[in-house]
């Protein structure tokens, strides 16, 4: 296996092969929880590292629970040949589980596994193999928490004889315990027009919690919502795909990781992505100020990714030049009747809470 690192902090535009060597930063730390063998051991972790090579074989030179989440999509389904080369349906589940072995191992216990995946449809019907991938994961000790929808909100129209287009993909949540990361707040949504007209005029029902006639145990007190600018989304994504000009024609946009990243990690967090692709996870990773690893197998992507990466960097630095100049000519000023922010009072305020599936209250 061939080992390359990705060139960071460089000019724009510039040749990854022009650039010089950037000091990584390492992440340093003990494994501590479990009954695992390893417990107390120190580990380092490269950070913002590319590595060129196959993952099976690339996860296996990771530390163990050194990333807070993995977010990926993997090679498609079929036998296509080229620098973009598929895995045949009849292995494919074969294929991945000596990968989510390696990834369940490097990933932390509070950790999530985003999987955007869809299964193809071939001598007119839908294949299993991603059904088959679910089951097979749940037995390699993966709790599937959570499937989000990704809508394409830019299909095109077209015809087939038994369906109609693919406009929709899986993101298969996984992770390893209940009790995961996640940090809701950080993607709430406005509320939107409809509140207004249906809070105007409240029922008595609708001023006091309206339990489920299906006897669910869910319900619903929609006077909660007076007053609120923002709501927690639904599960369904709406992002038009963005394959043009990214070199790539498989890349997913890059509001996909973002979201995932915003919800499942805090700045500073490893992010994983073992088929980098044009590089889309690691920019996500960038522009949200957290630190990226991936593997691509194909040197084409990989330099694609490269030069991703050397791009989102330098446009991530200007910004934060642009900021810093614009707050310390504001700073110089003095805004009239400006307080300044307290600082949060404790971890729990500043980071959210992690929620346990039992603890979490339907509205
Ligand atoms: C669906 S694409 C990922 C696209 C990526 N999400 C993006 O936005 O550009 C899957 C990528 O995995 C790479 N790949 C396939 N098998 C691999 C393996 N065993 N290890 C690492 N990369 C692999 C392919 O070359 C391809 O670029």
């Amino acid at each position: 296996m061939r080992k390359m690192r990705a060139q960071v902090g460089a000019a724009f535009h510039a040749e990854p092969k022009d650039l010089p060597e950037m000091q990584k930063p390492l992440l340093e730390y003990t494994t501590s929880e479990g009954n695992r063998e390893d417990e107390g051991v120190n580990h380092q972790l490269e950070l913002d590292s590319l590595f060129l090579g196959d993952s099976a074989t690339v996860l296996k030179t990771l530390p163990p629970q050194s990333i807070d989440l993995v977010v990926t999509s993997p090679p498609y389904a079929d036998n296509r040949k080229g620098p973009y080369q598929g895995w045949p349906i009849a292995t494919y589940v074969d294929r991945f589980l000596p990968i989510t072995k390696e990834l369940k191992r490097v990933l932390k216990p509070s950790g999530s596994f985003i999987l955007n995946i869809k299964e193809r449809a071939t001598d007119g019907e839908r294949q299993t193999y991603v059904l088959e991938l679910i089951l097979a994961l749940k037995k390699q000790g993966w709790l599937w928490t959570e499937e989000y929808v990704w809508c394409k909100s830019n299909s095109y129209p077209g015809k087939w004889p038994n369906r109609f287009r693919d406009s929709w993909e899986r993101c298969l949540h996984f992770t390893l315990r209940k009790g995961f990361k996640m940090r809701q707040d950080s993607v709430m949504v406005p509320v939107g027009d409809w509140a207004k007209a249906r809070l105007k005029n409240l029922s008595e029902t609708d001023k006091s919690r309206d339990e489920s006639k299906v006897g669910s145990g869910f319900g619903k007190n929609i006077s909660n919502w007076i007053g609120r600018e923002m709501v927690y989304p639904s599960n369904v994504l709406h992002l038009a795909t963005e394959c043009s000009n990214r070199e790539h024609s498989a890349a997913f946009p890059v509001g996909l990781p973002e979201w995932f990243i915003k919800l499942l990690t805090d700045e500073g967090d490893v992010i994983l992505d073992p088929f980098m692709g044009s590089g889309t996870s690691a920019r996500a990773a960038i522009n949200l100020k957290r630190h990226y690893v991936g593997v691509e197998m194909s040197p084409d992507y990989y330099q694609v990714s490269q030069a991703a990466i050397t791009e989102a960097r330098a446009l991530a630095e200007e910004t934060r030049r642009r900021r810093g100049h614009r707050r310390s000519r504001e700073g110089n000023r003095g805004q009239p009747g400006e307080v300044p922010q307290a600082a949060p009072s404790s971890r729990s305020e500043a980071q959210g809470v992690y929620l346990l599936e039992e603890e979490s209250i339907p509205v």
